[in-house]
């Protein structure tokens, strides 16, 4: 078996249990299951851009940023350009000069000292929207090796990405990768209609796309999670005590403006007027780490979720109920279970997500016998295939407090057969199966393709 090597912007000390969940979670795990090597940003910022490389095992190797690489490559173009674009929101990118050119510089950084690790057998596999350009440097330096790429995030309308002033290059960095993986099938007819209406790509008859003299492979692998995670899940946490004949609801989302969260607080302070029989019946438990605070937008949606909870649980709690409880602090993954386990509900409820993958968590950690509901947003990658799930429209509030009615007087027999389905799915398309099955593609598309020598060339060069 060949070695693979991971790189993805963020990397996580293997030697620590986590707290955060998605992209680095899910590549920690392939990490500890198979020969492979794990490379990318260890999270501290340095005051020169000094070359910091730490190797945790032979498993991981990682490098610091400095303050400027930081504030232009991650919270410049990464968080201020493409991650509002991608989740389509163009109202809040900030199109700042000098932030591209210190993207392609980090990656150029970290493409040079991945470098001489690289054996030619290794398969590279690179993650998320922070390194598009990490191929493209690579192969600057010769790299011939596959490269696969798999954007978490969901991609966006041709139209919105068009008005990224360098969604050319972008796209020409795109093309020095041998697979594209995205989330959905949706995220795909958005980037091949962009590769056909923006830069005049051409399908050709087995599927790939001719584009920029290149033949690109473009596909969906939903990502899913690891059951293993979850099945230990109990009851009763002492994190989680109320009254027994309150029910919870929960909520698990960074605290980013594309969550919907305070879409999610108004549905919830609508159902409480609406059906008073609620009040003290149910809570809400938001579990909301802050995250990039300096950027404007993430910082605007504290202030809102702040005042929107003081007002509801100001006007309708009691000494004994308070509706909304908010936590702003990540909570550790092993507790995470015993919270899903004891939540009746679930409000995956985002404006915009690539996967979700607390939707998968919450599934994997409930009682088969006794499962709680799980709402979930029509905008997440997971609802393309969790479609037993109650899918909601987060912009519309009636919607959305209806279906915590439905969820709260759902019969057993219903939670029963929508857990189910909705299980067997999560148990199917796990994490294994979505690293195995981007890797197997990544293995035919070599094999098969005779296009081989032009695509280790630079493709930044080629036009
Ligand atoms: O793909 C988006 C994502 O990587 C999530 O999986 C993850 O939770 C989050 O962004 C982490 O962001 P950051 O590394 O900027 O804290």
């Amino acid at each position: 078996m060949s070695r693979v090597v991971l790189v993805s912007n963020r990397v996580l000390d293997l030697s620590k249990s986590a707290r955060a969940g998605g992209v680095a979670v899910v590549l920690a795990n392939i990490v500890r299951r198979r020969k492979a090597l794990w490379f990318g940003w260890n999270g501290e910022v340095k005051p020169t851009g000094e070359v910091d490389l730490i190797r945790g095992k032979g498993r991981t190797a990682t490098a610091a940023l400095s303050d400027i690489e930081y504030a232009g490559y991650y919270l410049g173009y990464a968080n201020s350009v493409l991650w509002p674009v991608f989740h389509n929101r163009l109202d809040l990118a900030k199109f700042e000069a000098g932030f591209f050119q210190q993207f392609v510089d980090v990656n150029r950084r970290l493409a040079g000292l991945l470098k001489p690790m690289l054996s030619p057998d290794d398969v590279v596999w690179v993650h998320d929207y922070d390194l598009i350009p990490f191929a493209a440097e690579l192969r600057r330096h010769g790299v011939a090796n596959p490269i696969g790429f798999f954007l978490h995030i969901p991609f966006p309308p041709w139209q919105t990405f068009m008005a990224v002033p360098e969604h050319k290059e972008l796209a020409q960095a795109l093309c020095a990768y041998d697979l594209i993986g995205l989330q959905t099938k949706a995220d795909v007819a958005n980037l091949l209609n962009y590769m056909s209406n923006g830069v005049h790509g051409r399908i050709v008859p087995d599927g790939r796309i001719r584009v920029f003299d290149r033949l690109v492979s473009i596909a969906s692998f939903p990502v899913g999670i690891d059951m293993t995670d979850f099945v230990k899940a109990k009851r009763g946490s002492p994190l989680v005590q109320s009254r027994s004949s309150v029910s919870r609801i929960v909520g698990v989302d960074r605290l980013d403006y594309t969550k919907g969260l305070p879409q999610k607080f108004k549905a919830f302070g609508r159902l409480l007027d609406k059906y008073p029989q609620y009040q003290r019946q149910v809570v809400l438990t938001q579990i909301a780490p802050p995250t990039r605070e300096t950027v404007e937008g993430f910082s605007d949606i504290r202030h809102e979720l702040e005042t929107l909870a003081g007002s509801i649980n100001g006007r309708l709690g009691e000494l004994d109920w308070v509706p909304i409880h908010y936590i702003y602090r990540s909570t550790p993954r092993r507790t995470l279970g015993d919270i899903y386990r004891s939540s009746r509900i679930c409000m995956v409820t985002p404006l915009r997500d690539g996967m979700n993958l607390i939707a998968k968590e919450y599934v994997a950690a409930q009682d088969a016998a006794d499962p709680g509901v799980l709402i979930l947003s029509k905008f997440a990658g997971a609802a393309e295939e969790m479609t037993e799930a109650l899918i909601v429209n987060p912009y519309s509030i009636e919607e959305t407090s209806e279906a915590i009615r439905a969820a709260l007087e759902m019969t057993l027999e219903e939670r029963r057969e929508r857990h189910g389905a909705l299980l067997a799915g999560v148990r199917k398309h796990d994490a294994a199966a979505w690293s195995q099955s981007f890797l197997d593609y990544l293995k035919r598309v070599r094999s098969t393709d005779s296009q081989l020598t032009e695509s280790i060339r630079p493709p930044l060069e080629q036009s």
